[in-house]
């Protein structure tokens, strides 16, 4: 799956944005706090927005604090899939369920330094595991091969039925990179800079998909 991240798109022309990747898994929107990270991007109330502008599906991915208090909102909003950070979680389990209940799919994201031991107990009760292969924050930076072992440990325990979750990859996925992450065990692939600076986006998705498909 490919999931275009619109933190490269024109914020101005969202709904024109997400047009032009007509065909994508799910569409990744980053909600940034500037506390949790350094940047601040968007909240509830464009989610909403794009609720009704697109019909792919939303990946909401919550680089904030107090992602106990504040994710359920995006759940009940209509998103599809709703990703926390490990980090900022108080109750990730608590949160996972209330997630669920609100008929999202539960997402927990670990950030580069973060393993996937730390959570390990908390990760049966995910859909998603978003697994970050550059500090959250920007888009554009390079990505961190040394992330893969992780996405590979999380393929192992997804096949001998440990584990029931998508695994997820964000950050520096380009032409250069996503083959050694789909190789890794990736199954959906986030995106922003690769797609939306191109000049066709859709294009571009396309090939990222050809060549995570060999
Ligand atoms: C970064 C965001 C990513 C970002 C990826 O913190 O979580 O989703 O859009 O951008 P690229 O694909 O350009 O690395
Ligand atoms: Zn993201």
């Amino acid at each position: 799956m490919i999931a275009p991240s619109i933190l490269s798109a024109d914020f101005a022309r969202l709904a024109d944005e997400a047009a032009a990747v007509r065909g994508a898994d799910w569409l990744h929107v980053d909600v940034m706090d500037a506390h949790f990270v350094p940047n601040l991007t968007l909240g509830l109330p464009v989610v909403k927005a794009l609720l009704k502008a697109t019909d792919i599906p939303l990946d909401c991915h919550l680089m904030i604090e107090d992602p106990d208090r504040w994710a359920i909102g995006y759940a009940e909003a209509g998103a599809y899939n709703v990703t926390v950070h490990v980090e900022a979680a108080a109750d990730p389990v608590t949160l996972a369920k209330n997630l669920r209940a609100a008929g999202a799919k539960a997402g927990l994201s670990i950030k580069p330094g973060t393993s996937l031991e730390s959570c390990a107990d908390v990760l049966k009760h995910y859909d998603t595991l978003l697994v970050m292969s550059v500090e959250p924050g920007f888009g554009g930076q390079s990505f961190m091969a040394e992330v893969l072992d992780k996405v590979r440990t999380a393929r192992r325990l997804v096949d001998t039925g440990h584990l029931n979750l998508v695994v997820e990859i964000d950050g520096g996925i380009n032409e250069d990179t996503i083959a050694q992450a789909a190789e890794a065990g990736v199954d959906c692939f986030v995106a922003g800079s690769a797609i939306y600076d191109a000049k066709d986006p859709a294009v571009a998705m396309e090939k990222l998909r050809a060549l995570a498909a060999r």
